[in-house]
């Protein structure tokens, strides 16, 4: 194959049972060409023993951070700036929690904190553990930071049970390894992502907002940035951390995200409008915070209506290829094509919200998408990550050529 030729992988090998799939991924991934150290857990230690994978890799296998022989042949900073990647797989439960939450208080997860290289995990466990919020809570900080996420496969477990928690087969894993490795389907292209709410305010102390939580547009700005894209995000005011390779600029009100976006879009190939834009806002900010005085009535807001940013952006010159989001509580797709038209943008992403477990600040959405030229394509009830990936990789399919440098807007 020598799909991965030159590739330097650290292989981190967490406890499992799936431990000992490990051991033929190391085969593979040298079989494509691959330079593999492998870094063990204690818990792994339980399974297989390190003399197999150090015969497989051709290195002395390394588990203890305190090890002062190991760490004169090849500090831990070292071990982590050599890799070009970092591999976990089986990733235990446990091990997807202490680097979700940062921990280095083993040889592992310090590497994982370490290198700036790709962090990719395959996790692996009992389908009860794998389902727990616990677990994918974890999943989803990960994946929101940037990490690459590779399965589980569903099927029948080594514990007896049936359900997702099986590792994903060492072929499937190194063929996903080198389709990372390779170019990505945005490399070289400018995507602008706008994400969470706009907040308007009302006096000093307070203001209109909505339930926005950003996790869908954090979720394609990840996505973008894996795929190769240089991406601008315009954030709303959320609570996220900001994923990998991803430029992130803050803003507060629609006005301040009207005119972020309009910048950052000067030479951008897409743009991605997945933020939930006040439409209102109150047409005068008390510069004072307004007060209830007794006997007075209740004061009444006027509204004034906010910048149309998508339409913005998609009314330029030279505009970048757009994508909208529709979020209705009903008729969702009558109201996507409707938008679709009057905006004048590429794509539209319909998305129900208001129900339980989809849309606003849940870990799912469903997604349909609808294009100008009758197209339609439902993506289904996923989580926001894996919808995130196939709406970049359907944004890089549909895409215009690159334009001419100094033709862009
Ligand atoms: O018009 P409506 O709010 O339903 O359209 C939603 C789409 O338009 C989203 O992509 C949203 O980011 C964008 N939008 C915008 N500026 C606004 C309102 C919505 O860019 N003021």
């Amino acid at each position: 194959m020598g799909t991965l030729e030159g590739t330097r992988v650290l292989l981190g090998v967490s406890g499992g049972i799936a431990a000992y799939k490990a051991a033929d991924l190391v085969r593979r991934l040298r079989d494509a060409g691959a330079e593999v150290r492998v870094v063990m857990t204690a818990g792994a230690r339980q399974f297989v023993t390190p003399a197999t994978f150090q015969a497989l890799s051709g290195h002395p296998v390394r588990s203890d951070l305190w090890d002062p022989a190991a760490e004169a042949a090849m500090g831990h900073i070292e071990l982590a700036r050599w890799a070009e990647i970092v591999l976990v797989a089986p990733a235990s439960a446990n091990t997807l929690a202490r680097l979700a939450h940062g921990l280095a208080d083993d040889l592992l997860s310090t590497l994982c904190l370490a290198t700036s290289a790709p962090l990719m995990v395959a996790p692996a466990m009992n389908q009860q553990m794998w389902a727990h919020p616990a677990t994918q809570a974890n999943v989803a900080t990960l994946g929101a930071r940037g990490v690459v996420l590779l399965g589980p496969d569903s099927g029948g477990q080594a514990c007896g049970e049936f359900g997702a928690g099986r590792l994903v087969e060492p072929p499937a894993i190194v063929e996903r390894l080198a389709a990372l490795r390779a170019p990505g389907v945005l490399a070289g292209r400018v995507v602008v992502v706008s994400a969470g709410p706009t907040f308007e305010d009302v006096d000093p102390v307070r203001f209109i907002g909505n339930r926005s939580s950003g996790r869908m547009g954090f979720a394609i700005a990840a996505a973008a940035a894996a795929a190769g894209a240089e991406v601008r995000l315009v954030a709303g005011p959320v609570h996220l951390p900001t994923p990998a390779r991803v430029a992130r600029r803050d803003v507060r009100s629609a006005r301040e995200m009207h005119a972020a976006v309009l910048a950052a879009v000067a030479g951008a190939d897409a743009y991605v409008g997945a933020a939930a834009v006040a439409d209102f806002r109150p047409a005068v900010a008390a510069p004072d915070k307004i007060k209830k005085t007794d006997g007075a009535p209740a004061p009444t807001l006027l509204l004034e209506r906010t910048e149309d940013i998508l339409a913005a952006v998609a009314a330029l010159p030279a505009r970048p290829f757009c994508v909208g989001f529709a979020a209705e509580t009903g008729d969702v797709e009558a109201y996507a094509r409707g938008k679709l038209q009057r905006k004048r943008v590429d794509l539209v992403c319909a998305n129900r919200v208001g129900a339980p477990g989809e849309g606003f600040d849940a870990d799912d959405n469903a997604l349909l998408v609808l294009g100008p030229d009758g197209f339609r394509l439902d993506l289904g009830r996923a989580p926001k990550a894996v919808l995130a990936t196939r709406l970049v990789e359907l944004i890089a399919q549909r895409l215009p050529a690159p334009r001419a440098a100094g033709a862009r807007a």
